[in-house]
């Protein structure tokens, strides 16, 4: 093997793609894949490739400093794409602490255990950090989020992963550690847990249950087809910059209730309903407390600089999202069940 690649947070929505995307492109590399399996996390996401001989899972939590070290010491790895994380906002408003001690607290451990294995001998070696856009704060109508662009972050999700990447960034600048950081916008596509946006409504007008649009439904969020977020990763991994930072986007802003219209249109179609049926399900619920308003990325320095731009648009991604969904019933069943129900109720409950 040429390299041995840790990947944390392999288990879950944008990882599962990312593992993917490594062991079937490069056999020359070992994937190990860190996992806590949190109720994000989950195996059944890379059954196609569990069995293959470049790959290895690890189930372990990154909070354990102690474990994270051991396991180090054991694969002596020469990079780290770090993903493992806590990722959804409402839950950072239910309980940041989580959220503090995976995201900062984990990230710290990571790079400790990195700075003490490779001891500054940096050749070939590698620590990458996959951030997000949340980071930058909220724009207005104007504008687009720059990798200059000051960080202002606002919710507890968002305020950890921008003390991640300002670990990240210390790291390189006190100790030598090569990294490079990316801010991605919002990914959409298969094997995402059904709390976040898209995933939750397609699984809504399924089951023909209410779909909780917050507040009056305007924010904007710039919308990415998740394989591209992984191909994106894979150049910057690659050809990036030690040091550097790359935005990584879809230029494809939508107001929450237009998406939410045109999945309804779409869902119809798919199921068989009359035109227009699946927005009657459709419910103003409470606002998210601190909610940005928009997010929008400009990616010409990765385009620019490493030749990337996004594969698929989104019409063609959203129509391949909601068939994933509606083809893979029982991953969905299974991902929905049990706790599920009890975050749900809990989270809609007084909207
Ligand atoms: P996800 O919630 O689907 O997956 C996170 C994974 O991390 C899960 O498999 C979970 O089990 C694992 N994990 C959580 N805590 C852990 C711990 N303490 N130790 C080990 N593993 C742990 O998240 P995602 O949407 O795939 O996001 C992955 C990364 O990409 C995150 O860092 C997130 O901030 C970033 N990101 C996400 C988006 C998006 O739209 N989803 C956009 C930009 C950036
Ligand atoms: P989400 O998928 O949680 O991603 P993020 O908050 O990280 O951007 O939410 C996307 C947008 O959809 C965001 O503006 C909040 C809104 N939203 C709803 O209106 N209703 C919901 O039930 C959820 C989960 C999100």
């Amino acid at each position: 093997m040429d390299k041995t690649i840790l990947i944390t947070g392999g288990a879950g929505f944008i990882g599962s793609h990312l593992v993917r995307l490594f062991v079937n492109k490069y056999p020359n590399y070992k994937v190990v894949n860190l996992d806590k399996l949190t109720y994000a996390g989950n195996l059944a996401n890379l059954s196609d490739i569990e069995n293959a001989i470049n790959y290895e899972f690890v189930k372990g939590d990154i909070v354990d400093a102690d474990f994270i070290n051991g396991l180090f010491r054991k694969h002596q790895f020469d990079a780290v794409i770090h993903l493992a994380a806590e990722s959804h906002v409402d839950r950072s408003i239910e309980g940041p602490m989580d959220f503090v001690m995976t995201n900062i607290v984990g990230t710290a451990n990571l790079l400790n255990a990195a700075k003490s294995l490779w001891q500054g001998d940096y050749t070939n070696k590698l620590f990458y950090h996959v951030s997000t856009d949340e980071v930058y704060g909220s724009l207005g109508e104007e504008g687009m989020f720059l990798e200059t662009t000051p960080y202002d972050p606002r919710s507890p999700y968002s305020a950890s992963k921008a003390s991640s990447d300002h670990l990240v960034r210390a790291y390189h600048h006190t100790y030598g550690l090569p990294i490079v950081i990316s801010n991605c916008s919002n990914n959409y596509g298969s094997h995402q847990f059904p709390e976040k946006l898209i995933p939750l409504f397609i699984n809504n007008i399924k089951n023909n249950k209410p779909l909780p649009v917050y507040g009056k439904g305007e924010n904007i969020r710039d919308w990415l087809w998740v394989e591209d977020h992984a191909r994106a990763i894979d150049v910057i991994f690659h050809q990036g910059k030690n040091a550097e930072t790359y935005n990584i986007g879809g230029h494809n802003e939508w107001t929450n209730i237009d998406l939410i219209k045109v999945i309804c249109q779409v869902m119809d179609e798919k199921l068989g309903r009359a035109k227009g049926e699946s927005e009657q399900l459709i419910t103003y619920v409470t606002d998210r407390a601190g909610h940005d308003m928009r997010y929008a990325i400009d990616a010409t320095k990765l385009k620019e600089e490493l030749g990337w731009i996004p594969s698929l648009q989104f019409e063609e991604g959203i129509r391949n999202t909601i068939d994933w969904y509606l083809n893979n019933e029982e991953w969905l069943n299974n991902v929905t069940s049990g706790a599920y129900q009890n975050y749900y109720e809990q989270q809609y409950a007084d909207r």
